[in-house]
């Protein structure tokens, strides 16, 4: 790959930048001093800018505590999107929100540009669980943990047998799914007469929401929280 997409690759400097940097000589390419910004690198090769060594990833995997009032998106005409969250920092790698959450849904959304990771996560074949914690407008009961363990057929799609699972409070739930369908919950909800209030995502398959950001806020996902998405 050329010199400058694997410097940019590290998130250091955009494409002008970096042929300024190598013009100053400040680059280094496995020890030799960089003449050209399109020379040819590979992956292992040790590249350093101003003596610190880069480390080239072409994937980036974040966790973002999605608030209220963004839509899932990259652009939108109307709503600010999930991706004007993202730091500058990210910029160039391009990432996209791994499925979607309602405009006023909050809580865990993945964002990256690895799109075999988001094909395993969204394909309903691969029965990954999202568990969500929602309020209702109405107590909940007994027969509501049942019909949603039956699964439920909609005009467009059959629900899998899902999972309600009650707290003290008789308005707050936690409800699993394995699909990821359009309102999915709110429909699930409305099917056993209740309207959801608010709803956050708090996990997918083994991955938890760190309670330690705040909404809006990001970081990457560490390679432990990968490995329980991969
Ligand atoms: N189900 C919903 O109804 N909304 C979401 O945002 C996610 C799941």
């Amino acid at each position: 790959m050329r010199l400058d997409k694997y410097i940019s690759g590290c998130g250091y400097a955009s494409r002008k930048e970096i042929k300024r940097l190598v013009r100053q000589g400040v680059v280094t390419v496995d020890g030799e001093t960089a003449k050209k910004s399109d020379m040819d690198v590979s992956e292992d090769s040790e590249v350093r800018v101003n003596g610190e060594e880069l480390c080239y990833h072409e994937f980036v995997y974040l966790m973002l505590n999605k608030p209220a009032g963004f839509v899932s998106a990259t652009e939108d005409k109307k709503y600010p999107t999930v991706t004007e969250l993202i730091g500058g920092e990210y910029a160039h790698f391009n990432v996209f929100p791994i499925g979607r959450l309602d405009i006023d849904t909050e809580g865990l959304l993945i964002l990256s540009n690895d799109g075999a990771l988001a094909h395993e996560l969204t394909s309903p074949k691969k029965n990954v669980y999202k568990r969500y914690f929602a309020v209702v407008d109405k107590p909940r009961g007994e027969s509501d943990i049942k019909a949603f363990a039956e699964g439920m057929e909609f005009k467009d799609f059959t629900a899998k047998s899902a999972k309600l699972e009650i707290t003290e409070n008789s308005r707050e739930v936690y409800i699993e799914i394995a699909e990821g369908k359009f309102h999915q919950v709110k429909r699930m909800c409305e099917r056993v007469g209740k309207t959801v209030t608010y709803l956050k995502r708090v996990s997918i398959g083994g991955l938890k929401l760190d309670d330690s950001l705040a909404p809006g806020e990001v970081r990457e996902l560490t390679d432990a929280e990968l490995k329980l998405l991969k």
